[in-house]
């Protein structure tokens, strides 16, 4: 297993095409990174910037169109990718939330959409994602 950073921003087809055919199951960390709400507490640093908010439309759009919320889009998406994902929360609606994914499917159409947002890069490091360092 490889846990690593993985969201619709930060897809890493080459490692994760690597990792399959090494036999390395995917676990995918900060999956909730695009959230506009995503480590805004004091302390919680990152490489995000404000430039990174630019696609939160795309995923509040779909979590309208199913019912859910933009973090059960995000997890359910790296479910449907095939990853383990191990979402952090303090708070226990939302841990109930981040548990509660079986009911609905994100359809092919918009699993295209959400493969077209890959920036190739993830933030979840503030000296950069450690998979692109030497
Ligand atoms: N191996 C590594 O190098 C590595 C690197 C980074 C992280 N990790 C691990 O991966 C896990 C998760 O990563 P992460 O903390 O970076 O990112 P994350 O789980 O994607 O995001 C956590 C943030 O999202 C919020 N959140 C959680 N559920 C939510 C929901 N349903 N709705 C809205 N906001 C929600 C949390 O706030 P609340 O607490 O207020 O809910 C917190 O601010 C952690 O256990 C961490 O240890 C590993």
């Amino acid at each position: 297993m490889n846990q690593i950073e993985l969201n619709p921003w930060s897809q890493k087809p080459d490692l994760i095409a690597h990792m399959r055919d090494q036999g390395i199951f995917p676990m995918a960390y900060s999956s909730l990174a695009p959230l506009s709400t995503w480590r805004v507490e004091p302390g919680q640093d990152s490489a995000k910037t404000a430039d990174t908010k630019r696609d939160d439309a795309v995923f509040s759009a779909m979590a309208t169109k199913y019912g859910t919320t933009e973090a059960q889009l995000l997890l359910r998406w790296g479910i449907q990718k095939g990853y383990a994902v191990l979402p952090k929360s303090l708070n226990v609606a939302q841990m109930q939330q981040n548990l509660a994914l079986a009911g609905f499917a994100i359809d092919a159409g918009d699993m295209a959409v959400l493969e077209g947002l890959d920036r190739g890069f993830g933030v979840a490091w503030s000296v950069g994602d450690p998979v692109g360092m030497k």
